[in-house]
């Protein structure tokens, strides 16, 4: 069995699907700590729940990043995790981890990328009024939602499309589509990825 390591900062619906996948037998994997920079958020309850072990950390507590990201990627190698699944972090991954986790981090991100990064991707494609958006799964690097995609899936925004309404739509997809890259990632293994090798 792979183990994995979810990183995330906020409601932890994304972490939600994945435990979910878990106990409905359709992702084999573990996850052996939830990594969260937010103490108080929902995610928490969520891998309480699930009793999930957490660390919770504050970036403020750490001289720099690559403090506090030496301490986690001991604790990942302490527990032999394979894959790194961010879902929601909203932090930057420092080159303390990329290094140790090269090529084996994953990001989900709710637009099609290169379009609309950073934060509120969906208000920035209601505010584009983009006629597309979608959901990617992409390899991290040092960059904001920039590695190389894996897979995408559109959407189409209808004319009176809301922030609630996309959300729901999107929401939909990445909870389908998360946990079985992640299926796919685990089963064939996590090759260090290669631009040349995507192009090609
Ligand atoms: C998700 O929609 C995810 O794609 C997005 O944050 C949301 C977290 O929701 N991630 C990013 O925007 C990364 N740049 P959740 O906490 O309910 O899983």
């Amino acid at each position: 069995m792979k183990n994995i390591a979810v990183f995330a900062s906020g409601s932890g619906s994304n972490f939600q699907a994945i435990v979910d996948a878990i106990n409905a037998g359709g992702l084999s994997a573990t996850i052996s700590v939830l990594i969260c920079d937010q103490p108080g958020a929902y995610v928490m309850e969520r891998a309480r729940a699930a009793r999930i072990p957490t660390f919770v950390f504050n970036p403020k507590d750490y001289l720099s990043k690559a403090d506090y990201e030496e301490e986690i990627s001991m604790l990942l190698k302490k527990k032999q995790v394979d894959l790194i699944v961010l879902a929601g972090y909203m932090r930057l991954i420092g080159p303390t981890l990329l290094k140790a986790y090269e090529g084996r981090i994953v990001n989900i991100h709710p637009s099609l990328l290169p379009n609309f990064p950073g934060k509120d991707a969906i208000g920035q494609a209601l505010a584009a009024k983009a006629k597309w958006s979608g959901v990617t799964v992409h390899y991290v690097d040092e960059g904001m939602d920039t590695g190389p995609i894996i897979i995408q899936e559109r959407v189409r925004l209808a004319e009176n499309e809301t922030r609630e309404s996309l959300q729901k739509k999107i929401q939909a997809i990445e909870h389908k589509l998360y946990p079985a890259i992640i299926q796919m990632l685990l089963t064939v293994g996590v090759v260090k990825h290669d631009e040349k090798t995507r192009a090609n």
